[in-house]
């Protein structure tokens, strides 16, 4: 059975073997950056393991690489305005702050950002708190009796208040306004120890992102949506993003 979401893995599947079940997470072995996310993800998870599936095993060939999880049920969250989901997401978010950074992790400093920022505002990215990054529906995961935080394909080091911003982007993405998204954020102790200098820059930073995103691929709607969020969020917070 093929699970409804996924984000850029070439091939998703669950599996039912006489030894268990198994969630099963491969690409394509190229030698390129999707290979490399798999083996962060697979290098990470004996960190994890307090909010994620476990990794039960892996194989590589020259063709593929392959993940072998724990099975979970679970169904994805609605990051929309008035989900009953929302104070989970905050929960979670706040449960990844908490865990210590992996040795390995510090390898991988957090840069996406940069090449958007202002001169000089990278430097307000930096830290050593143990990110996740990829903050969506699909990676939060509500259980029968536990929630789950999937996919950590995309993990780094850098400042704290990175995973609360990437909620707070995906709330506006929900429908929710500016305002109203960072009010759910407010009390994350990620958040308020943050520079809101640091915020303002990354804010910036994201919607020029989001929009080169967007403008390159025109047939994905979905694009312009976060986009147009990022936008509305930093207009939210008095910021240029385009100088004249
Ligand atoms: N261990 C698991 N057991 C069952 N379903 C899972 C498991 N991990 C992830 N999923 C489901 O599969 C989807 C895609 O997995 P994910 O790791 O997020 O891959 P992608 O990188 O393609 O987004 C998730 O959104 C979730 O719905
Ligand atoms: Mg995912």
């Amino acid at each position: 059975m093929a699970p409804e979401h996924g984000y850029g893995t070439d091939f998703l599947a669950t599996v039912e073997a006489r030894s268990g079940d198994f969630f099963v997470k491969a690409m394509r072995n190229k030698n390129n950056g999707r290979r490399d996310q798999l083996l962060r993800e697979k290098a990470i998870n004996p960190f994890v393991r307090g909010l994620a599936p476990e990794l039960l095993w892996s194989a590589e060939d020259a063709d593929w690489i392959v993940l072998g999880f724990e099975r979970i049920e679970a169904r994805d969250t609605d990051f929309g305005r008035g989900s009953p989901d929302v104070p989970v997401l905050v929960e979670l978010v706040n449960r990844i702050g908490e865990l210590e950074l992996p040795e390995v992790a510090r390898e991988w400093p957090e840069t996406r950002w940069d090449w958007w920022a202002d001169r000089g505002a990278p430097e307000l990215f930096r830290g050593d708190t143990f990110l996740h990054v990829d903050i969506n529906p699909g990676n939060l995961l509500i259980g029968a009796d536990r929630n789950w935080v999937v996919d950590w394909s995309w993990p780094g080091c850098g400042a704290a208040f990175i995973d609360p911003a990437m909620l707070v982007l995906q709330l506006i993405g929900g429908l929710h306004t500016p305002a109203e998204a960072e009010s759910w954020v407010a009390g994350c102790p990620a958040w308020m120890a943050a520079d809101p200098k640091a915020i303002d820059a990354f804010v910036v930073a994201t919607a020029r992102m989001n929009r080169h995103r967007a403008l390159r691929r025109p047939d994905e709607p979905w694009l312009d949506a976060m986009a147009v969020a990022a936008e509305s969020w930093a207009t939210h917070r008095e910021l240029t993003v385009y100088p004249d």
